[in-house]
C-alpha cells in the first residue's frame, strides 16, 4: 500500500510540476492576493536590465542589489509551458516606485505592493521600501529559463498583493543547541523567500544562556556551554540589521521565571533554591522574586535589552513555571504568609506584575505566552498573546473576547516531525478559524511557526525548517480561500527547487526531482 501511494504521489508530482498543464501561477509562493496573467512571453535582457527607481533608499539599493544577484547569478527554475510561445521583448528593466519615505517596522506596516509586466515594461509600486522588497522578491520567482536557456518572464496584467496578517513569524531556539551565524543570517534569507517578517529569537533557556550581556558578562561567561557557543553584542547587532535590510524585525526573548536554569550560574541569588529535609539540596528553581536584588538586577538587565533590540516588541515569556521549589523554600513560605497568600498562583502572579510594571516603565510592549493571560495578569492592551497550547480555539476566543491581539503557534510546530507531508497539517491550520464574531477576528495578527530545539543543531536546522515552515509563511500572507493542497504541492515543489538554487538547503517534499539538484557543501 505504501508503495503503491509513493508510486501514485510519484506520478501525480512529475505531471504537475513538468506537465503542460504549469501556469504562471505555479511559480509563486505564498499565492498573491489578487493576480491576472496574459499570454505574452518576454524575454529578459540579463547583459542590460537593470532597476531604475528614483528613491534615494539605501535599503531599497541593497534590496536591488541582492535580487540581481539571485534573478541573474542562481539558476532559475525551467518552465516548459512558459517556453511554447516564441517570446517578445526583451525586457531591459524593472521601475520601481515607492511613495513614503517612512521605514519603520511594526504592526502597521504597509508590506503591499502593485507588479506588472507587458508590453511597456515592468513596474513594481508600493507605499513602503518593505512592500516593493515583497514585490522584488515576487518578480524574482516569475523569472524562469527558457529551453533555450535564455531567461524569460510572462505577462502580468496585474498582481496586487498585499499580507492577510501583520506577525509572520518563525520561533529559534538558540539554548537548546546553540546556532552558528551563519545559519541564522541564512535562515533570515529564507524567511524572505516566503515573505516572513518575524524572528522571534528565544535565545536563552535553561540549558544555557549564550547572549552575552555587557551589563551582566558572567551570564553569558558561566551560563553558556562554553566560550565559543556566545552572542556577542556584534554578533546580535549583525543579526539585527542583516533582519532589518530585508524587512524582517527580530523580537527576542528573555522567557522568565521559569526556563533560567542558565541564568543562576552567573548571577548569585537570582533563582530559588530548592529544599529537601528542611535542608537546601544543592538544586534551584524559578527566579526568586522576594528579594530586592532580584528586582535590581532585572532592571538593569531589561534595561539594557531594551537599549540592544531595536523593536517595540519583547517577548517575555512566562511559560511553564513549576511551584515545586517555591513551597518547598521556607523563606518563600514565610513571605507568602506575611503576604497573605495562600496559593502560589499568587506568587507567580506577583512576579509577572512586577515585571510587567518594570517593563512599561521602558515604554516596550510585549508578547507573552498565553499563560500570562489565563493567570489573569494587568497586561497592557497592545500586549499580544502567544497561544501556543492544545485546545488553541477556545483559547483564541477568550483573548480576543478579553480584545487582546493575539497570535497562534499551537499548529506550527516544527520540531514535531512525522512520516509523510506533514506540511499538510501546517497548511491547513487557520488562526482564524475559531468561534467569535468579526470583531474578535480581527485581533488575530497572526502566528508563528515554531522550531524547538533540543534534537536540532546547525547540522539540520535548515532542512527541518525548510520547507515545511513555506506552508505556515502562505498561510499568513495569503487570503483564507487559498486552502486547495494538491495546488499548493505544485508550487511547493517548484519553491522547494528555487530555494536549492538559493544555498537553502531544503529537504523534499515528496518524491520529485529539481532540474537543478542541491551541490552545495
Ligand atoms: C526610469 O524611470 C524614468 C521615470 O520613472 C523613465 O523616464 C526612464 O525611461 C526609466 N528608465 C529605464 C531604463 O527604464
Ligand atoms: C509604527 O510606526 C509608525 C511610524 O513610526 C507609527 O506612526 C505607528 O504609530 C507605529 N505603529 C505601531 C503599532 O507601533
Ligand atoms: C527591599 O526593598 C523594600 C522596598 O524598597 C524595602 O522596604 C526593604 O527594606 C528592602 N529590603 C532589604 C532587605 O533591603
Ligand atoms: C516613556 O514614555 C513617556 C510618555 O511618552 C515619556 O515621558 C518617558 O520619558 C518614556 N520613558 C522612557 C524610558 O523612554
Ligand atoms: C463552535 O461552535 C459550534 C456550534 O456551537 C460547535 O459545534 C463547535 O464545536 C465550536 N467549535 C469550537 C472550535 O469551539
Amino acid at each position: 500500500m505504501a508503495r503503491f501511494l509513493l508510486v501514485f504521489l510519484f506520478a501525480v508530482s512529475l505531471r504537475l510540476v513538468f506537465g503542460d498543464s504549469s501556469t504562471t501561477s505555479d511559480l509563486l509562493w505564498p499565492q498573491p492576493s489578487q493576480s491576472t496573467f496574459g499570454t505574452e512571453v518576454y524575454e529578459v535582457d540579463s547583459g542590460n536590465f537593470v532597476f531604475n527607481t528614483t528613491s534615494a533608499s539605501t535599503l531599497l539599493k541593497s534590496a536591488m542589489d541582492r535580487y540581481y544577484v539571485i534573478i541573474f547569478q542562481t539558476a532559475a527554475p525551467f518552465f516548459p509551458s512558459g517556453g511554447a510561445t516564441q517570446p517578445k521583448g526583451p525586457l531591459t528593466g524593472l521601475d520601481i516606485t515607492v511613495t513614503s519615505t517612512d521605514e519603520s517596522l511594526n504592526l502597521t506596516t504597509d508590506e503591499s505592493y502593485d507588479l506588472k509586466v507587458g508590453g511597456d515594461g515592468a513596474s513594481i509600486t508600493a507605499t513602503t521600501v518593505f512592500g516593493a522588497m515583497r514585490g522584488l522578491e515576487t518578480f524574482s520567482q516569475l523569472i524562469y529559463h527558457r529551453p533555450d536557456g535564455g531567461l524569460a518572464i510572462n505577462e502580468v496584467k496585474s498582481i496586487t498583493d498585499k499580507p492577510r496578517f501583520q506577525y509572520r513569524g518563525i520561533m529559534i531556539d538558540t539554548s537548546r543547541h546553540f546556532l552558528n551565524l551563519h545559519t541564522i543570517l541564512t535562515h533570515l534569507d529564507a524567511m524572505v523567500y516566503s515573505k516572513f517578517n518575524i524572528l522571534h529569537w528565544h535565545i536563552v533557556d535553561d540549558q544555557s544562556f549564550p547572549y552575552d550581556s555587557y551589563t551582566f558578562p558572567d551570564l553569558a561567561a558561566k551560563g553558556a556551554y562554553d566560550h565559543e557557543h556566545i552572542y556577542t553584542q556584534e554578533d546580535v547587532k549583525t543579526v539585527i540589521n542583516y533582519a532589518y535590510e530585508r524587512g524582517i524585525r527580530v523580537i527576542p526573548e528573555f522567557d522568565t521565571p521559569g526556563h533560567t536554569q542558565s541564568w543562576g550560574a552567573g548571577q548569585p541569588d537570582l533563582l530559588t533554591p530548592c529544599y529537601a529535609n528542611g535542608q537546601p539540596n544543592g538544586k534551584y528553581g524559578p527566579i526568586n522574586p522576594i528579594l530586592n536584588s532580584t528586582w535590581t538586577f532585572l532592571t538593569s538587565f531589561y534595561q539594557e535589552i531594551d537599549n540592544v533590540f531595536r523593536d517595540n516588541y519583547i517577548h517575555l515569556g512566562g511559560d511553564e513555571v513549576r511551584f515545586g521549589c517555591w513551597e518547598g523554600n521556607p523563606d518563600i513560605q514565610a513571605w507568602m504568609k506575611k503576604m497573605g497568600y495562600t496559593d502560589y498562583a499568587k506568587l507567580e502572579e506577583y512576579y509577572e506584575n512586577n515585571l510587567i510594571d518594570l517593563v512599561n516603565k521602558l515604554n516596550k510592549s510585549y508578547v507573552v505566552w498565553q499563560e500570562i493571560f489565563d493567570n489573569g495578569l494587568k497586561i497592557k492592551m497592545d500586549t499580544v498573546i502567544d497561544v501556543w497550547k492544545a485546545g488553541w480555539e477556545k483559547e483564541m476566543d477568550a483573548v480576543t473576547k478579553a480584545g487582546y491581539n493575539v497570535i497562534l503557534s499551537s499548529c506550527w510546530y516544527l520540531n514535531h516531525i512525522s512520516y509523510g507531508e506533514d506540511w499538510k497539517k501546517f497548511y491547513s491550520c487557520d488562526p482564524q478559524n475559531f468561534n467569535g464574531t468579526d470583531d474578535q477576528k480581527s485581533l488575530v495578527v497572526g502566528g508563528h511557526a515554531c522550531l524547538w530545539a533540543e534534537w536540532v543543531d546547525s547540522t539540520n536546522f535548515m532542512s527541518r525548517m525548510w520547507p515545511r515552515a513555506c506552508a505556515v509563511g502562505e498561510r499568513l500572507w495569503s487570503p483564507k480561500k487559498v486552502t486547495d493542497v494538491n495546488g499548493a504541492r505544485t508550487r511547493l515543489l517548484n519553491h522547494r527547487c528555487r530555494l536549492l538554487t538559493r544555498s537553502i538547503r531544503a529537504e523534499p517534499v515528496g518524491p520529485s526531482y529539481c532540474n537543478d539538484e542541491w551541490h552545495g557543501p
